[in-house]
């Protein structure tokens, strides 16, 4: 079983492609994946080939995150890692996630939600541990029951992990 890897923005992506994201993480994450891609946002997304069938996906989408008391700073903010369920556990999710983490060297970090912060951890990627909060018209609002965890580029320098971590509001999931 050989994987190919193709990294695509969304302003590019094929109607083919398009769809067998839609199908991939409708089926994973059991909801209708196409209320998200049809959202107005630029996504670059990772899509994984078994031959021809897409077996996995990530995504990034670029958003503003700031540090404690620090400037904003520009966030790839992953979602959407997706492994088909009959392909799980060869290695197939890990590199996707190489591939995404190889892509997004030119933002100050990377960050994301995590279901399962352990499998990321092995993959280099560090837990939040100080307060995440969004901020929506000036007003900052704890965000106690998220989780994140975050990858450092060569752009993120120093990084606080007890810092507080402030994101903008969005109209989907908030983190
Ligand atoms: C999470 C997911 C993408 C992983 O994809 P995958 O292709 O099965 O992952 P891989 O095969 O690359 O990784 C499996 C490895 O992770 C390890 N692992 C799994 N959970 C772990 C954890 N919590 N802590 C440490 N290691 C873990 C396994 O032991 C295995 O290691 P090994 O290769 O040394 O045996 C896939 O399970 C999936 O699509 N899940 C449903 C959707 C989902 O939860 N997405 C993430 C949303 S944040």
């Amino acid at each position: 079983m050989t994987l190919e890897l193709c990294v695509v923005s969304s302003t590019e992506m094929t109607p083919a492609q398009h769809d067998a994201v839609v199908a991939l993480c409708s089926e994973v994450f059991k909801l209708d994946y196409a209320f998200y891609m049809n959202l107005d946002l630029v996504r670059v997304h990772v899509l994984g080939y078994v031959g021809e069938r897409l077996v996995a996906h990530a995504l990034w989408l670029e958003r503003r995150l700031r540090i404690g008391d620090g400037p904003w700073r520009r966030a790839a903010y992953v979602e959407g890692v997706a492994v088909h369920a009959d392909c799980r556990g060869r290695g197939i999710g890990s590199a996707v996630l190489r591939r995404l983490q190889a892509e997004v060297g030119g933002y100050d970090l990377a960050a994301l939600s995590p279901s399962d912060a352990g499998w990321y951890e092995r993959l280099g990627w560090e837990r939040w541990r100080g307060p995440l909060r969004i901020v929506k018209d000036g007003v900052a609002q704890a965000t106690p029951d998220d989780e994140v965890v975050v990858y450092r580029t060569p752009r993120t320098g120093g990084l606080d992990l007890d810092a507080a971590l402030t994101g903008e509001w969005r109209p989907f999931e908030l983190w």
